[in-house]
């Protein structure tokens, strides 16, 4: 029956793959280890309980968009705000890359791949270098020619090592007037990056931020994309109308009242991170690879074996050995330090068949 009414693109597509599970330590999602802090939670809370829930919210969250525009120094008219970055991921492919190319590394965040099938879009996926190394020169020469979207995560996903400006830069000119370069920064507050530079000077750039990690709102949705306002008026085209709900809005302005937390977080997952990839470094049988983000990919023996492993114990991570070039690989989000703590024990108790596994930086 299906088959009948829907277009096989779509038919033929898996879809975004994710099983929760419920575990006592959660460290699969890149979530924030902390909650909001107790004051906000009220404030917002009480906020919430004031919002008109039978009337519409703002049309574009012009409230919220304001408040971004205030803290990221950008033009109000240059921002568009949506339910998650994962929503302007997919405005973005309907706006630049339907019927077009899509352009990303691989392996790269997944959700690229999938908006791209889904608009019947000519994905094109180049293979990261060495050591994960951004492939400069074989993304130059697809920007050469075609039009269409290339997304380019800084800091990498699911690497989590770092882009340098200048390579950034020159992809984005070199696909100026012809494709919509999108610099995901989900993960650049740990990393202590900034691409608004690009977006602010290369035409048809886009900087793309999220709430959900730094500000550990992954719960309430919000994303947003910092351009000129000319393309950030196209792009709201695409964005359906009030789809930024009351009760979004009403936390995440709360949040942006008072966002001095998120700072020290941002430290101690940087303390934290270095703190359990030493110890990683120091464990046999683990190779870890560098990360400026708040998670470490790893590779041991048996990825599917470690996973069972500390699953068991308690300790949920997520597994990336499926994707190419990372046989052997788990990814682990950094967590409050009894977590990683907690991650650390289950590790060692799990058994990792050292032999042939190296250190990546030994
Ligand atoms: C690289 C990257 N971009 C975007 C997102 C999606 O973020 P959001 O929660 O804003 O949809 C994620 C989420 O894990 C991510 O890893």
């Amino acid at each position: 029956m299906a088959r009948m009414v829907i277009r096989p693109d779509v038919e033929a597509l898996p879809g975004y793959h994710f099983t929760a599970h419920d575990h006592p330590v959660k460290l699969d999602q890149n979530e924030s280890a902390w909650d909001l802090p107790e004051p906000l939670r009220s404030e917002a809370l009480s906020r919430l309980a004031r919002a008109p829930l039978h009337r519409y919210p703002q049309l574009y969250a012009e409230r919220v968009r304001a408040a971004i525009a205030a803290r990221e120094d950008w033009p109000e008219l240059g921002v568009v705000v949506a339910g998650g970055s994962n929503v302007l991921i997919q405005a973005t492919v309907i706006a630049a890359g339907l019927g077009r190319r899509v352009l990303c590394v691989t392996p790269s965040f997944s959700v690229y791949g999938i908006q791209a099938r889904l608009m019947a879009a000519d994905l094109r996926q180049v293979p990261l270098g060495e050591g994960f190394a951004l492939p400069r020169a074989a993304l130059l020469e697809e920007l050469a020619e075609g039009e269409g979207v290339h997304f380019l995560a800084a800091p990498m996903a699911p690497t989590g090592n770092p882009v340098a400006v200048e390579d950034v830069t020159a992809l984005a000119q070199a696909g100026a007037g012809r494709w919509l370069t999108v610099v995901d920064e989900a993960y650049g507050a740990f990393a202590g990056s900034d691409f608004r530079a690009a977006a602010r000077e290369v035409p048809g750039t886009l900087s793309l931020r999220t709430l959900s990690k730094a500000y550990g709102l992954a719960g309430v949705r919000l994303g947003y994309a910092l351009t000129a306002p000319a393309l950030a008026q196209q792009l709201q085209k695409v964005v359906l109308p009030f789809s930024v709900s009351a009760l979004q809005a009403s936390l995440v302005e709360t949040v942006l009242e008072a966002p001095a937390f998120v700072d020290e977080r941002i430290a101690l997952v940087r303390s934290e991170r270095e703190r359990l990839h030493a110890a990683l470094r120091s464990r046999a049988g683990v190779e870890v690879f560098p990360s400026v983000t708040n998670f470490l990919l790893l590779r041991v023996a048996d990825a599917e074996a470690t996973y069972r492993g500390l699953s068991d114990q308690g300790v949920l991570v997520r597994r990336q050995d499926h994707l190419p070039g990372l046989a052997g690989c788990l990814r682990v989000s950094v967590g409050r330090p009894e977590e990683n703590d907690a991650f650390m024990a289950a590790l060692d108790a799990c058994s990792l068949a050292p032999e042939g596994v190296r250190h990546a930086n030994a």
